[in-house]
C-alpha cells in the first residue's frame, strides 16, 4: 500500500543534556544535518529535551529558522494552579513544543502512571494543541502471559478514553524489554504489534485516521538497524532514546534512506 505517512525520528534526551550542552548539541545536530542535506520534509526529525531546556532550543530553533521539531516529554493533566513541580500543556504550547510524550514505561514505572493518568495526559495535549505521543509496549513478562500484541493494544485504547475519535496522536510501540537493553525487537516483531495497533485505530478512529497516524518503534534502535525497522509496512518512525545523544548516530539514524538496500 502507497502511504502518505512521512517517517518521523523522536529523540528522548530522557534526563540528559542541561541546557547549555543542548543549544550545543542541537548546533552540531543542525549543522550535521545539513551538511547531508538532509530534506525535513521527506523524514521528520523531532527531539524531546527535559524541560528546563525547552525555552533554550526553542529560541536556537526559532533564531536560526532550524526544521527540526520540538517535544516535551510530560505534561500535567490539570491546565493551571496548586500543582507543584507540573508543567501545563498550555505552557509548553506557549514555547511552541508540537509533540508531548505520554505513557512512556519510565514513567508507568518510576511514576506509578496508571492508563487513567496516561489517557488524562493525552487529553490535556489534546486541549492545547500538543500532538501526544502515546507510547505502549509490554514486558517480557507480559509477552509471556499474553503474546506480542494485548498489552501493548489494551494501553492504545485505554489511553484514548478522553479524546474525539478524530484527535491527532503519534503511536509509539516500545517493548519495555527492549529499552536500553541493546536487545532490540526484531523487525518482524516491530511490524506485528505496530499493524495490530493500526488495526485498533481502525476500530476505535476508523480507517482514514488509522491510515494517516504515525506509529513508530522505540527500543535499541541505532544507525544500523534503523533501516530494518522502517522497510516494514507499518513502522512509520522511531523513538530513540541513547542513541539520539551521539549526533553523528541520531544524524545517521534520521538519514536511514541513504542507507544501503532501503
Ligand atoms: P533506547 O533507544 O535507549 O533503548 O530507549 C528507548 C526509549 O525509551 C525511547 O523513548
Amino acid at each position: 500500500m502507497v502511504t502518505t505517512r512521512t517517517p518521523l525520528i523522536a529523540g528522548n534526551w530522557k534526563m540528559n543534556l542541561d541546557h547549555l550542552q543542548a543549544i550545543a548539541f542541537v548546533q552540531k545536530l543542525a549543522w550535521s544535518l545539513k551538511d547531508a542535506k538532509h530534506d525535513f520534509s521527506s523524514v521528520e526529525a523531532v527531539v524531546f529535551p527535559p524541560a528546563t531546556d525547552l525555552r533554550s532550543v526553542q529560541t536556537l530553533l526559532d533564531a536560526d529558522k532550524l526544521e527540526l521539531g520540538l517535544g516535551a516529554q510530560d505534561l500535567s493533566s490539570h491546565d493551571s494552579g496548586a500543582y507543584t513541580g507540573e508543567i501545563s500543556g498550555a505552557f509548553l504550547r506557549a514555547l511552541d513544543v508540537q509533540y508531548v510524550l505520554v505513557g512512556h514505561s519510565e514513567r508507568r514505572t518510576l511514576h506509578s502512571e496508571g492508563d487513567d493518568v496516561v489517557a488524562s495526559k493525552v487529553a490535556a495535549a489534546h486541549r492545547h494543541g500538543l500532538v501526544p505521543m502515546i507510547c505502549v509496549g509490554e514486558t517480557a513478562a507480559d509477552l509471556e502471559e499474553h503474546g506480542p500484541s494485548a498489552v501493548p493494544v489494551a494501553q492504545l485504547r485505554a489511553s484514548l478514553t478522553e479524546v474525539p475519535a478524530d484527535a491527532e496522536i503519534v503511536v509509539a510501540y516500545e517493548p519495555v524489554w527492549a529499552i536500553g537493553s541493546g536487545q532490540a525487537a526484531t523487525p518482524e516483531q516491530a511490524q506485528q504489534v505496530c499493524a495490530a495497533l493500526r488495526e485498533a485505530l481502525v476500530e476505535i478512529a476508523g480507517p482514514e485516521r488509522a491510515a494517516t497516524t504515525r506509529v513508530l518503534y522505540g527500543g535499541s534502535v541505532k544507525s544500523n538497524n534503523i533501516a530494518s525497522f522502517l522497510r516494514e509496512p507499518d513502522v512509520d518512525g522511531a523513538l530513540v532514546g541513547g542513541a539520539s545523544l551521539d549526533v553523528a548516530e541520531f544524524t545517521s539514524i534520521v538519514r536511514f534512506r541513504s542507507h544501503v538496500g532501503v
